[in-house]
């Protein structure tokens, strides 16, 4: 159950920072490896697409592997997203030391990623979509939980690392409502080998969000999260407030339908307006470096094993 020390090096912290749409960029992922978390950005948010090009020879200039926790790009595997293959050259191009792969499992896309060395983790939100990508050549899990920003899953961690590690022996991360070094312990007694931290990375300075945004999140709590499909077709957990901003009633809001969801050409608004967040974040009260967070994940875990251990 370990991870592969080879693979995961220079971890502070047994924990990724997740991709966020539109929000993730080279200086919040440079600052989130340097600090010893591994980094992550979906390749969606370099537009155009040479842009990628730009950004991963920077990640790779600025990163040093001898010191640095490695970096992940996040790959949303979906017949809209025209992009895919053309992104996954890059990442062989540059050998992005992980790739991320959301919604589909694709052989094609592990197959290149296999091919200069870097490992592939995909996202899944129950053991069904677990067990097809293993068999589709993945070599790890992140296994989405309920109360997760973003696309949220709707199963008990619990449930989801139990069912999983009855038959998945690799590296295996857990997300979903993540915001404390306490949290992130927690995952690895359960059974995972770490946690998966998203939301707590809008409430920092080098995030690619509004201020409001921002405080949104240092200031928001669990009550202030609302699970809706509404925004792009697939169930996610966004913050009430920018809902109502919108002119929307948060408590009547209408179904919508799965076929909308286009991860296609700059579809970004319904992001950028309507704020996705977990449910964790009344953990986070304030908004400050990428490094001081994980500084502070960090003394949470160390006190949490101490706590814990004692
Ligand atoms: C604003 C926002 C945007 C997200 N965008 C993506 C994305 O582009 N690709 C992806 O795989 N996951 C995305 N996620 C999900 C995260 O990678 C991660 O699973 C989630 O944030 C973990 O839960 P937490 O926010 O409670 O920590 C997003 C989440 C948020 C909050």
């Amino acid at each position: 159950m370990a991870l592969d020390p080879t693979k995961f090096k220079n971890m502070r912290l047994p924990a990724i920072a997740a991709p966020l749409f539109i929000i993730s960029n080279p200086d919040l992922v440079i600052a989130q490896c340097k600090a010893g978390m591994i980094g992550s950005f979906p390749s969606l948010n370099a537009r155009p697409i040479e842009q990628l090009d730009e950004w991963l020879a920077r990640i790779n200039e600025e990163l040093d592997p001898e010191t640095d926790a490695p970096f992940a790009v996040n790959q949303i595997v979906h017949k809209s997203n025209t992009r895919l293959m053309e992104d996954i050259e890059l990442c062989v191009k540059h050998k992005a030391p992980i790739v991320i792969t959301s919604l589909g499992a694709v052989e094609e896309v592990n197959q290149a990623v296999h091919s200069y060395g870097g490992i592939v983790l995909h996202d899944i939100i129950n053991d069904r979509f677990a067990h097809k990508a293993i068999e589709k050549g993945a070599d790890g899990l992140i296994a989405v939980a309920s109360g997760a920003g973003g696309h949220a899953g709707t199963l008990s961690p619990f449930a989801l690392i139990q069912e999983t590690r009855q038959w998945f022996n690799g590296p295996l991360f857990l997300s979903g409502s993540i915001a404390t070094g306490d949290a992130v312990l927690a995952a690895q007694a359960m059974g995972a080998d770490g946690g998966y931290i998203g939301s707590a990375f809008i409430a920092t300075d080098e995030a690619r969000a509004s201020e409001a945004y921002k405080q949104g999140v240092a200031d928001g709590r669990a009550n202030d999260i609302v699970y809706t499909n509404l925004f792009t077709g697939i169930h996610g957990n966004y913050l009430k407030g920018s809902i109502e901003a919108a002119g929307l009633d948060p408590n009547n809001l209408p179904e919508s339908d799965p076929t909308k969801m286009n991860f296609g050409s700059n579809d970004a608004k319904a992001w950028k307006d309507i704020w996705g967040c977990g449910q964790g974040i009344g953990a986070i009260d304030k908004v400050q470096p990428a490094s001081k967070l994980i500084d502070q994940f960090v003394a949470q875990y160390e006190a949490a094993k101490a706590r814990v251990c004692a």
